[in-house]
């Protein structure tokens, strides 16, 4: 007897974030958990034309802002933040009300992992922020010493690591703030670290329903990384888009 078999559909699910929201993502050891949440085309495509507008589909979408309320920091690498003009996390008003009456903050916060510092200050990812979750620039100690300077004006800066930003010094330090539940919106850069560092804890991938994309994995792999292994724990659908969640783990024997 094959292992293989038919997935039924299953009940409608009438909040999106509910399956989702049921994952325990505490690390006993007080460790940040990292949630991974990218959106590739079926030829694993993670970009049409240097954006990532036209691959979503509507349900794609909706779930991108809703993940966001189960984060205590959204953090980003510097290009996708560039590309994609990135803001501060807005949540829905009732996504707030039950995030403050669980005695969270009310949006989580940005963080942006970058060598160069070189950001648009005034931009809105940095302006927009709330003083209770200002952004937070993550980057390394070959930085320029004016733009740190210029972005100790602008965000909280974290510094982790000497040439570059070390993705598990990063997490400690973002655990050390109290950020427990970090989801990784990419780029494909910075999550191919994360992932050759072994720390992403689970990834949300939504499959798009198309091909012609650009030539960007959701992952890039750094020289020499390892390979990651991914246990499959969903998969949901919504119309032609098709959302996968695996956490880290191996394969089912
Ligand atoms: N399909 C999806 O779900 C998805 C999600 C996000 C983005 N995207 C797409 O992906 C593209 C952008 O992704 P990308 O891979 O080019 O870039 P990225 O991962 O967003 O950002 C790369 C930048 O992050 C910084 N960085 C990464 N690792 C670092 C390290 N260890 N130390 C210091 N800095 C580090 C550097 O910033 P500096 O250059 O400032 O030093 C680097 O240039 C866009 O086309 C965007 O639309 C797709």
């Amino acid at each position: 007897m094959s292992g293989m078999r038919m997935l039924e559909p299953g009940p409608r699910i009438a909040d999106p974030l509910e399956p989702y929201a049921q994952v325990k993502r505490a690390q006993p050891d007080g460790r940040c958990w990292v949630t991974a949440h990218m959106v590739g085309g079926l030829d694993g495509s993670a970009a049409i034309g240097g954006r990532v507008g036209d691959l979503s589909t509507p349900p794609d979408a909706e779930l991108f802002r809703l993940m966001r309320a189960l984060a205590d920091v959204v953090l980003v690498g510097a290009e996708t933040v560039r590309a994609e003009h990135y803001g501060v996390v807005r949540l829905p008003p009732e996504r707030v009300a039950a995030r403050v009456a669980a005695g969270r903050p009310a949006t989580p916060s940005l963080a942006v992992v970058t060598r160069s510092l070189e950001l648009d200050w005034s931009a809105r990812a940095f302006a927009d922020a709330p003083p209770e979750a200002r952004t937070l620039v993550i980057t390394c100690s070959a930085a320029n010493p004016e733009r740190l300077e210029q972005a100790r004006q602008a965000a909280d800066v974290i510094v982790a690591g000497g040439d570059r930003v070390d993705p598990d010094l990063a997490l400690r330090r973002l655990a050390e703030r109290g950020y427990r539940v970090v989801l990784c919106e990419g780029g494909p850069t910075w999550l191919g670290e994360l992932v050759a560092a072994g720390l992403v804890d689970e990834l949300c991938l939504t499959l798009a329903p198309l091909m012609g994309g650009d030539p960007l994995p959701v992952s890039l792999a750094p020289p020499g990384a390892p390979l990651a292994r991914f246990a499959l724990r969903d998969v949901l659908q919504a119309d032609d888009t098709l959302f996968l969640r695996y956490e880290r783990g191996t394969h089912a024997p």
